[in-house]
């Protein structure tokens, strides 16, 4: 049986409804995440962005100084629009590299690697299409090159409060002494900022949460009515969780495929997302507790956004 029917169908029946974000990515979800980055509110691509592109010579001159030979992994890239200043940096300092991006999404994968390598003529890509793990797994290790690999847009912010040690000491056993992580995390600030990323004016970041049920739809032959649902997303400035839902407007019944049928109450949520804010000094904690040693600290010019270089100990 296929994985999204059962993950579905795990998230439907649970007493508090969830689906997993991973999830939001299929063609349209790929497409309106780009209309989400350039819209307004959306403000951490654009932070991150100005550290890409005003600090990439300065990035790949610390990551030369780890090794001459890289192999350098992104999971989650999405469009790596971010990256790819980045990748030119590393391409213009010689260093002998290849690019791993690592996506769920297999339109992604299919992107990146018909057009990065005209952008960037002389750059080795390789595209894993799948899990995070699963495709780090598979990549295994060549002796006598480093690792660095890149975890952006605060990709790390969807994973749960209580799982993120547990994902950052699953990364670690995949990497050596002395490799590196890259790690985007988005840092707590003005709530009224943070919870509008998250419910844009122009409706996009509601579209994208809305084509979850579509997909599901379109995938597994659900019915779900699209109308009777609302995107509804909260921010707590003191756990620092933004939490995206959709609340269903009325009584209703919802079928999955033939077989599985969930019942649900006016009000009643699915949890869809998660987007967890940090300050600095969590993010230094979280490294020293999961093997990693914080080397730099890159910031936009606001200070809404770190990336964080951690070092493998
Ligand atoms: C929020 S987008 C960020 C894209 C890019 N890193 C950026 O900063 O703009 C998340 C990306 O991660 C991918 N993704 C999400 N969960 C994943 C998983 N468990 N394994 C592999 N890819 C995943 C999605 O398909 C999507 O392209």
């Amino acid at each position: 049986m296929n994985r999204f029917y059962k993950d579905v169908v795990r998230g439907l029946s649970a007493d508090a409804k969830y689906l997993d974000s991973k999830y939001f990515y299929d063609k349209e979800g790929d497409k309106l995440f780009t209309e989400i980055m350039a819209c307004p509110e959306y403000y951490p691509t654009r932070c991150e962005m100005e550290i890409f592109s005003q600090q990439s010579t300065a990035i790949s001159r610390l990551f030369k100084q780890y090794g001459e030979e890289l192999e350098l992994v992104e999971l989650g890239a999405g469009d790596a629009t971010k990256s790819i200043h980045l990748l030119r940096s590393l391409v213009e300092d010689r260093v002998n590299f290849t690019y791993y991006p690592i996506d769920i999404s297999s339109n992604v994968i299919k992107q990146l690697e018909d057009k990065l390598p005209l952008a960037l003529p002389g750059l080795q890509v390789k595209g894993l299409n799948g899990e995070y793990f699963e495709m780090l797994k598979q990549l295994g290790n060549t002796p006598g090159k480093r690792k660095v690999v890149l975890f952006l847009g605060s990709n790390i912010g969807n994973i749960p409060s209580d799982g993120v040690n547990a994902f950052c000491k699953e990364l670690r056993r995949y990497l050596n002494k002395g490799d590196l992580a890259f790690i985007g995390f988005d840092l707590k600030k003005d709530p009224r900022t943070i919870l509008a990323a998250y419910n844009d004016k122009g409706g996009i970041t509601r579209r994208f949460n809305l084509n979850l049920l579509h997909r599901i739809n379109n995938e597994l032959g659900a019915d779900f009515d699209l109308s009777g649902f609302e995107h509804y997303p909260v921010y707590d400035p003191g756990t620092g969780t933004c939490k995206s839902y959709l609340v269903s407007l009325a009584e209703q019944r919802v079928c999955v495929g033939d077989t599985e049928c969930f019942d649900f109450k006016e009000g009643e949520p699915i949890h869809t997302e998660i987007s967890q804010k940090y300050a600095v000094a969590q993010t230094d904690e979280l490294a020293a507790a999961t093997g990693f040693k914080p080397v730099k600290h890159l910031f936009d010019s606001r200070h809404w956004f770190l990336d964080a270089v951690w070092e493998c100990v």
